[in-house]
């Protein structure tokens, strides 16, 4: 049996267990450091093995070794945003919780593939290739995959027209320079710009950058954890059954995009190894600059943080 490490057993951790635990896929451990919390969500999660017939493990814990031998991490801990947030605001705050935990993932889980969900995620999934010394193909970042479902949602049903027929497409940072792309999203094989007004689909697009807040300031308190939950466990999903997948990710560039240093959302083969090829959209001179103005605005928060120095005592 595989395994899912899932460390945060807020909303986003716990509806990933419950996805997890529902379809068979893996048995799951819950960490968090409110040990109580983990191992609540594990014992119900369990209790709903006799009713859904599905006697999937369910662990919960404060014990990061109790992650060794997982296949995958997915890190979902940090602070949500509040109404009026960005999710850079987390910054600080979430990128002191990623460095520990990571220390932690490198010593007990060395081998696992790791899902970064933290915000700001792109900052938090270069902090955490980085901090755990992984190869770069291991660890990628869920951010543009949830954007690319909600801009894909909000096309549904502004056309009328089912999911299945829509190829939609969202790269660049998971925040506030994210970048829908219309002339690359396909319709029934039809681009987007060529359906729609110009002013409905800069609609389109505006609405898909702020759906994440939107739902922040609906909620009160606490972000979306639905559709990010189900656009992990595709990630989950896609590197457990071995079939491979093009599905947009933030993954550290080496030279995609003529970009370095930097983790930031492309579209890319995900596999049984993680990022199994970084895809080079075929991006107009305008789109390009859009893409590397958001590259530029994650490297400012990675240099904020002064990672350097931390590198050298050993993180
Ligand atoms: C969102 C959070 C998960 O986009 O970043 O809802």
């Amino acid at each position: 049996m595989k395994k899912v490490a899932i460390i945060g057993a807020g909303n986003v951790g716990g509806t990933t267990a419950m996805r997890i635990a529902e379809t068979g896929l893996a048995c799951v451990v819950l960490i968090d450091v409110a040990e109580n919390v983990a191992r609540a969500k594990a014992f119900d999660l369990e209790d709903a093995r006799y009713s859904l017939g599905r006697d999937t493990r369910v662990e919960g814990s404060s014990e990061i070794s109790r992650i060794s031998g997982s296949d995958i991490v997915v890190m979902t801990a940090g602070l949500p945003r509040k109404p009026g947030m960005t999710r850079e605001d987390l910054l600080a705050k979430n990128a002191s919780i990623m460095k520990d935990v990571c220390s932690g993932i490198a010593q007990y889980a060395k081998d696992a593939i790791l899902i970064v969900v933290s915000n700001p995620l792109d900052v938090m999934t270069y902090l955490a290739y980085k901090t755990t010394g992984f190869e770069r193909h291991k660890v990628l970042g869920m951010g543009v995959n949830l954007d690319t479902s909600r801009f894909a949602n909000l096309i549904s049903k502004k056309l009328f027209i089912g999911t299945e027929h829509i190829k939609a497409l969202v790269i660049g940072s998971h925040g506030e320079t994210m970048l829908p792309l219309p002339r690359l999203t396909k319709v029934r094989g039809k681009a987007l710009i060529d359906l729609l007004e110009k002013k409905e689909v800069e609609r389109l697009v505006i609405d898909t950058r702020a759906r994440g807040a939107e739902i922040v300031s609906l909620y009160g308190s606490g972000s979306a954890y639905m559709a990010p939950s189900a656009a992990i466990y595709e990630l989950v999903e896609t590197i457990l059954t071995g079939h491979s997948k093009e599905l947009p990710v933030s993954a550290v560039l080496d030279g995609e995009y003529g970009l370095y240093d930097v983790s930031i959302g492309v579209p890319a083969i995900i596999g049984p190894e993680g990022i199994e090829r970084i895809l080079e959209a075929d991006l107009t001179s305008e789109e390009k600059e859009a893409f590397l103005q958001s590259a530029q605005s994650i490297k400012n928060s990675i240099n904020s943080l002064n990672i350097w120095p931390l590198e050298e005592h050993g993180l």
